[in-house]
């Protein structure tokens, strides 16, 4: 029988060097915390075991006159808990252009380099800023004696970035994983929305008129305006065997939408998501965690498939070795997640 393992060991290895062999888990979400703020810093111990990843954001969302507070305030917090097997400790540097970036890799890695897992890198334009970051990181690590490898995580946000998506996922192998940022990818590509994530009500297509009254009431139906964006950035990381990652999804209050964008990410590829506020955690959770209907529903035509190759039928529908591979997706990831 044909297992996940053996279609997935090419994709996990990745490039082959010595970095691949840092585990490189999917995480579901990503949660946010400023570390700027005390009381959400004091909150960071109780969260542990509780999200996949937890992230010091040191870039906007934070103001300029808060960027040494928040580094220091992510040093202290990492220096002060222990996170445990479950829980990885990322964080968000400010812009590689921004007066900070510098100081924020400088410090972190050389006071919590052995506790960071993954550097977020904002506004990545092309593979030169991942070549830059790698190279800063070796030789920060090799000064703090370090033996594990701190991983690279792009945002996509710039349209220059979108262009060149392929060789950013490609540009070391530090890279862990890339996410979208609509808000700043909106802003930089002149799109006329205002949001964090998310649709829009006006990006829509309407239901042609049935009887020629093309001003009766028809149907209109809300388009996915970030389809085209996540569906090359999962093309992307498919193709260097990274993780794409949804990113931030800001109204906080509208619960439904932020379920059906994670939902839509996940069935594109995406494996995890950023969450703002706690109330996104359990949403992300669901979402980026296969179905027990779908796990059981793989493993039938696991078994039914035998040695992978030929077709069967099941409750009347053709399955082959390609719906096999699309079966060893969800059960690979299904097994990450319970490792
Ligand atoms: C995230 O940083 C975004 O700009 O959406
Ligand atoms: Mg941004």
């Amino acid at each position: 029988m044909r297992s996940a393992k053996d279609f997935f060991a090419p994709l996990a290895v990745g490039a082959p060097s010595p970095l691949r062999e840092v585990p490189a888990r999917p995480a579901r979400m990503i949660h946010f915390f400023d570390p700027s703020n005390p009381k959400m810093a004091a909150k960071v111990p109780d969260m542990v075991g509780t999200v996949d990843v937890l992230l010091g954001n040191l870039e906007d969302a934070v103001k300029a006159e808060n960027k040494e507070a928040a580094r220091q305030g992510l040093v202290d917090v990492a220096q002060a808990t222990d996170l445990g097997e479950h829980t990885q400790l990322w964080t968000r540097v400010n812009a590689l252009d921004s007066p900070w970036c510098l100081d924020d890799l400088t410090t972190l890695v050389t006071e919590i380099g052995e506790k960071l897992d993954v550097v977020m890198v904002p506004k990545v334009q092309g593979p030169e800023d991942i070549h830059y970051v790698d190279r800063l990181l070796a030789q920060l690590e090799a000064r703090a004696g370090l033996t594990r490898p701190v991983l690279v995580h792009a945002i996509l946000e710039t349209a220059r970035g979108v262009a060149n998506v392929e060789a950013i996922a490609g540009a070391s192998p530090r890279m862990q994983g890339i996410s979208l940022g609509p808000a700043d990818l909106a802003a930089d590509r002149r799109m006329k929305t205002t949001r964090v994530g998310g649709g829009h009500p006006g990006y829509l297509v309407r239901q042609d008129p049935e009887d020629g009254d093309v001003h009766g009431d028809r149907p209109t139906y809300q388009q996915d305006l970030w389809h085209y964006t996540i569906a090359r950035m999962v093309d992307a990381c498919a193709m260097h065997g990274i993780f794409p990652y949804y990113g931030p999804f800001g109204d906080i209050a509208d619960v439904v939408a932020c379920e059906d964008q994670f939902r839509n990410a996940f069935l594109l590829g995406c494996v995890g998501t950023w969450t703002l506020h706690p109330a996104q955690i359990s949403i992300a959770k669901k979402v980026f965690s296969p179905s027990a209907e779908d796990v059981a529903h793989a493993r039938r035509v696991q078994e039914a498939m035998g040695d992978g190759t030929g077709a069967v039928m099941l409750d009347g529908k053709m399955e082959d070795d390609a719906s096999l591979k699309q079966c060893l997706v969800v059960l690979e990831l299904a097994d990450r997640l319970a490792a």
